[in-house]
């Protein structure tokens, strides 16, 4: 989809657009993109306390958990208050409950300026005897993400983007084969103040093929069904397992700074 800077009533209107065209299609777990009900590309701290929402009694979140009722979960990007600080958050409601919040590590480039980084490791939620692992946007650059996910046994990642460098649709391709999981990447489209968002949502499975993908422009649902109990055999070859065969003794370097 496409939010519009700073216009929550708007971003509302466009999300409820977006939830009943997924109910005619008969989704059952729906991924938004990231920074849904705000828009991506402010200017002061200021714009973004006025559309900072908090969790869950805002509209936005409260047309989301409307739409969990009936035995389907939501994923959606928010700019969130919570206490005193704004977060770039992902917020997940299943069977008209708040199941989890995400508040995103990996802050890009002037985001920095807006949001308090997350500082919890990445949930995943159980639903209908499923695991989702949840990740935002730029966590992509940082394998560390998607594998904690894995080790969490998620077998999907559900991961709402505003995507601005282009590596990031390609680069899941990866994340998907070296942790034989599937990855649903929604990104927005458009552009604000100069930035240019490369939508291309996109499902990829744990043997990195692209199910289906949106076009650069395309507001749509695009959607597949999946077994994610492909996503339980960790075997890349009869005799690699993507988890069992690491070596952590070599790894030290991997949890220190440099
Ligand atoms: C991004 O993390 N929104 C690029």
């Amino acid at each position: 989809m496409q939010p519009v800077l700073l216009d929550k009533a708007e971003n509302i209107a466009r999300t409820n657009e977006m939830l009943e065209r997924a109910a005619k299609s008969e989704v059952d777990v729906l991924v938004l993109p990231e920074l849904a009900n705000s828009g991506y590309a402010f200017q002061s701290g200021l714009e973004v306390r006025l559309v900072a929402e908090e969790v869950p009694n805002s509209e936005f979140c409260q047309i989301l958990k409307k739409w969990s009722l009936n035995d389907r979960m939501v994923i959606a990007g928010i700019c969130e208050a919570y206490e005193t600080s704004i977060y770039n958050s992902a917020v997940v409601f299943a069977n008209g409950e708040l199941r989890t919040i995400y508040r995103k590590v990996n802050l890009f480039n002037q985001e920095v300026e807006w949001f308090e980084p997350g500082r919890k490791e990445p949930p995943v939620v159980e639903f209908n005897n499923h695991h989702y692992g949840i990740m935002i946007c730029f966590d992509w650059a940082f394998p560390e993400i998607a594998r904690i996910l894995a080790l969490k046994d998620a077998q999907v990642i559900l991961h709402p983007a505003n995507l601005v460098l282009p590596y990031c649709q390609n680069a899941m391709i990866t994340r998907c084969i070296e942790n034989h999981i599937f990855a649903v990447t929604a990104n927005r489209i458009g552009k604000e103040r100069g930035l240019h968002f490369s939508g291309n949502s996109q499902i990829v499975s744990p043997k990195g093929e692209i199910l289906c993908r949106l076009g650069e422009n395309e507001v749509s649902i695009v959607y597949h069904d999946i077994d994610l109990e492909e996503a339980d055999n960790k075997m890349i070859t009869k005799r690699n397992h993507v988890l069992r065969d690491r070596t952590p003794e070599l790894y030290e370097r991997l949890v220190k700074r440099r």
